[in-house]
């Protein structure tokens, strides 16, 4: 395996390795190690099926599904992120996966299936770097704050839609508001990450709405700084993997009318702390 690192804060292409017919105990070890050193993998002309793009996300934990997007027929677990002319993607704010969730993602798996010829590219930031990068005082005044994620407010516009709350209902009564800390620590690598995000994130418990706020936009604009991320142009048949604990991330919608799509595996992660 070759590693290559592609920014300042995070990211690393890997190369030398066929997920398709490498992927065993000392692949995964390795594997694990490289995203708790870079956060985000790059990998290219990787050729696995929905069942080997499972069993990678496997590797990392036991597997989640997802209450409101498609999936591949007969496999729950595999996601379907498509973008098309006629139906939009609506996934333009910066966040890390599913943080609605007691338990959210550790770690995603995302794989191009079908990719525009320009745009649509996919952008990472380090929320290690993130934490790293805030004042010592406003890194003591965040010890101990706990921030609310709320389904509900991630997906408002698809509850919006004629026949949204309908058809989100189940969705919305099994993930009721959550907690999390807003700076948890890396259960791996002991690292503390910003957990806050502009797309889940509702507010932070024990404070005045405008303070929380004001803390909570300041708070998710420090943690994309140019200088806290790195840029990913897809192919069909990349794959990238990023941790959901260290990272947040973003597509770039800049490709319509041209259709996007890719396939998405999560696996579930610790309750954070
Ligand atoms: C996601 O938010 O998981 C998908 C990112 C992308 O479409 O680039």
């Amino acid at each position: 395996m070759q590693v290559t690192r592609v920014s300042g804060a995070l990211g690393a292409e890997i190369s030398g390795l066929d997920l398709s017919r490498d992927l065993n105990e000392e692949t995964a070890g390795e594997l694990r190690r490289l995203l708790n050193e870079h956060e985000v993998l790059f990998l290219r002309e990787q050729a696995v099926d929905p069942e080997q793009q499972r069993a990678l996300a496997s590797v990392f934990g036991p597997l989640q599904t997802h209450p409101a997007y498609g999936t591949v027929e007969g496999l729950p677990e595999v996601m379907i992120l498509e973008s098309t002319a006629e139906k939009p993607s609506k996934i333009e704010i910066w966040h890390s996966d599913m943080t609605f969730r007691q338990h959210p993602p550790s770690v995603t798996v995302l794989r191009g299936m079908v990719i525009p010829e320009v745009g649509g590219d996919t952008l990472f930031a380090s929320m290690t770097t993130a934490y790293d990068t805030l004042s010592d005082g406003m890194k003591t005044y965040l010890e101990g704050l706990v921030a609310v994620h709320d389904f509900a407010q991630g997906f408002r516009e698809s509850l919006a839609e004629p026949g949204g709350r309908e058809r989100l209902s189940d969705a919305l009564s099994d993930n009721p508001p959550v907690r999390h800390p807003v700076v948890q620590v890396h259960p791996e690598t002991g690292k503390k990450a910003l957990f806050v995000n502009a797309l889940f994130t509702a507010y932070i418990e024990g404070l005045p709405t405008l303070e929380s706020s004001a803390l909570l936009a300041f708070l998710c604009q420090h943690a994309v700084l140019p200088e806290h991320t790195c840029r990913f142009k897809w192919a069909r048949d990349s794959i990238v993997l990023w941790d959901n604990r260290s990272t947040q991330h973003k597509p770039v919608n800049d490709f319509l009318p041209a259709p996007r799509c890719l396939h998405r595996v999560v696996s579930e992660g610790d309750h954070p702390y």
